[in-house]
């Protein structure tokens, strides 16, 4: 499949055409944001780390027959995709709090959240990505209503298949964001799954090896998310 005209250009990633309209070409950069792009950076080896990263996630979440939008690896780091027609929300499973929910409602870091709770924002980064209910989102014709059922049910699958892989890994799977799309009329997960968009503790020492590391200046961010990719057996060479 040939590399064409460049779709968009995302923080971390960019989005090119191919010869065929039913498939593109993601790119995996270098580049780091947080904050809604106020906090910005080129980190060494982000771009071959997270596509190596999401290939292999895409592939387990597949095994267990979750529907995603990978095709497959074309080099270190770009691969190929569907082409989605994406949906405007994202959903996210929290299983311990941290980030935005400590925030929002003064929560210390760190507890268990049973059941696991799911959320939804609305992307758009003019407006930094506002949290959003489910009734708005319909009633503004974001998503339908069993869309958003599916998306929920799918989001709660792919916590349960990926917590078990960190779990075994002694790791602590707390957070992550997903994205759904469209393709032939189905829900396919798109987007990507890296540690840009989880938050993955040690279990034991409760070490941050996710994008708070890049967040909250604490170094060594790549060799963080290399760490969890050794761990559970994501091939780095
Ligand atoms: P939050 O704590 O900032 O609300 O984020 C929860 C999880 O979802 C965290 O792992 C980061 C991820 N996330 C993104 O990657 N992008 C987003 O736009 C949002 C809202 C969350």
């Amino acid at each position: 499949m040939q590399k064409q005209t460049l779709l968009y250009t995302g923080k971390a990633k960019s989005v090119y055409e191919t010869d065929n309209p039913d498939y593109l070409i993601l790119h995996f950069r270098n580049d780091a944001s947080a904050f809604n792009g106020e906090k910005i950076a080129k980190l060494d080896r982000k771009g071959k780390v997270n596509n190596r990263f999401n290939s292999f996630i895409m592939g387990k979440l597949a095994e267990a027959g979750i529907k995603t939008h990978f095709e497959k690896q074309l080099s270190e780091d770009e691969v190929l995709v569907k082409r989605l027609t994406m949906i405007p929300v994202e959903c996210v499973v929290r299983n311990y709090s941290a980030g935005g929910l400590m925030k929002r409602l003064g929560l210390e870091e760190g507890l268990a959240l049973v059941p696991p709770t799911f959320e939804l924002f609305y992307k758009d980064d003019k407006l930094g990505d506002p949290m959003l209910s489910e009734s708005t989102a319909v009633a503004l014709g974001y998503a339908t209503q069993a869309q958003l059922d599916e998306m929920k049910a799918l989001t709660y699958q792919v916590n349960e298949v990926l917590s078990k892989i960190f779990d075994e890994a002694g790791l602590m799977l707390v957070d992550f964001k997903l994205e759904f799309g469209l393709f032939k009329d189905g829900i396919v997960l798109g987007d990507e799954f890296s540690p840009d968009g989880c938050r993955l503790w040690d279990k034991e020492t409760k070490k941050k090896l996710d994008k708070d590391r890049f967040r909250q200046g604490l170094g060594d961010v790549v060799e963080g998310y290399e760490e969890v990719a050794r761990r559970i057996g994501v091939p780095l060479e």
